[in-house]
């Protein structure tokens, strides 16, 4: 008996790892750090960036420039794009690209530079820093190379004074070794890091601007259909869904989540054994996605939407939307109008779900429940 069960359990995985089929024609189109070949509307950002190298390939100094931009705008990819260029192009400049959340500490940051230089990483002990910092100096003065730094995330260095130290050991660099030519391009989504730096290190630093805005309903569609065209099979989603997935997208201000939802939704209809995407697979990644990110949607309502979601969330009775509305007029002295709205916002954010009942006055009355658990939602609204 137990060998039979275990037979069918193996079968089962078997079937599902070892089956062929699939929808997904580059599975890596979906990943977090995928660069995309086609990166588009940022043109003028790229022109910047490559304004600000340009006089590092002709021994000056690159122009310090901060990258800034709310999440997901791109400004990562863009930079990894044009150190990429540039390496292929000229070796007059060394681009290291360092991601601050993960490299803390002064010599963390030198040894993905050293790293980058040397290809590999200095031993984490034994080392003295000035030891690394001095290797990396006279190696790029003896070559009579320039550098770059890229400090992504650059608010982690905020803690403490490693923002000074670091901006300070590699703008001033050129005080030790006559004539290295140094820069830095802090990527940040708040411009006011700038606050926290030092009168000596800012007099050094004067940078420029590369501001990346929030993309527009197009062009984040455009941007999942290059997406979808990367990585699924021809045919396998439709456009309703994928415009679908674009408001949302749209909505949670994250172009991030909108990628992601795109590889949920494929596999879920794998898991479900469907040859194509369907609504239903949709309905499940949002419903899953939409729970890591609720914090993230509640923060984005104005005031009356957060107050009637707390109402549905606390007053699981009031399901009727007509003794809802009478509710929200009590507590809010909204109008009519605002409350449709608002309920309509909530839906489409998927936070509810309404049915038209054709009872009511008018006939329109609609019974709403909340999609996610009403504690977990008070929370966020906290
Ligand atoms: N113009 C674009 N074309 C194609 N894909 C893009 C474009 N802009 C951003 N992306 C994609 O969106 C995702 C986020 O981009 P990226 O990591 O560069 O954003 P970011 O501005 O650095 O975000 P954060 O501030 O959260 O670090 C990546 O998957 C990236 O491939
Ligand atoms: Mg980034």
């Amino acid at each position: 008996m137990s060998f039979y069960i275990n037979t069918i359990d193996n079968m089962g995985f078997e079937d599902i790892l070892m089956d062929g089929e699939t929808i997904f024609n580059n599975m890596e189109a979906f990943n977090p750090d995928y660069i995309p070949p086609n990166y588009n509307f940022r043109d003028k950002q790229m022109e910047a960036l490559a304004i600000s190298l340009r006089p590092a390939l002709r021994n000056g100094r690159p122009i310090n420039s901060i990258i800034v931009g709310q999440c997901a705008t791109g400004k990562t990819t863009a930079v990894k794009i044009i150190f990429e260029k540039l390496e292929h192009s000229s070796n007059k400049l060394v681009c290291a690209y360092v991601n601050c959340q993960m490299h803390t500490t002064r010599f963390g940051i030198f040894s993905q530079i050293h790293k980058k230089i040397f290809g590999y990483a200095p031993p984490e002990t034994g080392v003295p820093f000035s030891k690394v910092y001095e290797k990396i100096m006279k190696h790029l003065s003896d070559n009579n190379q320039g550098l770059i730094v890229a400090l992504d995330e650059v608010n982690y260095l905020l803690q403490n004074q490693t923002l000074n130290k670091v901006f300070y050991d590699i703008l001033r660099a050129n005080e030790e070794f006559e004539g290295l030519r140094t820069g830095i391009f802090p990527i940040i989504s708040d411009i006011e890091f700038r606050l926290a730096l030092d009168m000596n290190v800012n007099s050094v630093f004067s940078p420029q601007e590369i501001i990346f805005p929030p993309y527009s309903r197009g062009e984040i569609l455009d941007i999942l259909k290059d997406r979808v065209k990367e990585g699924f099979y021809p045919n396998v989603i439709s456009n309703d869904i994928i415009e679908e997935i674009t408001d949302y997208t749209l909505n949670s201000e994250d172009l991030r989540l909108g990628i992601n939802l795109l590889r949920i939704v494929g596999n879920n209809a794998e898991a479900d054994a469907a040859k194509v995407i369907e609504q239903k697979h949709l309905d499940e990644a949002i419903a899953s996605n939409a729970s890591i990110n609720l914090s993230k949607i509640i923060k984005n309502l104005n005031n009356r939407e957060k107050q009637l979601l707390q109402l549905i969330a606390e007053n699981p009775d009031f399901n009727k939307s007509g003794e809802l509305s009478k509710e929200f007029k009590k507590k809010t002295n909204a109008s009519y109008s605002t409350f449709i709205r608002a309920i309509e916002k909530l839906e489409a954010l998927r936070l509810i779900d309404t049915k038209y009942t054709g009872k009511g006055v008018r006939g329109n009355s609609r019974d709403i429940n909340l999609k996610f658990n009403p504690n977990e939602v008070c929370r966020c609204i906290l």
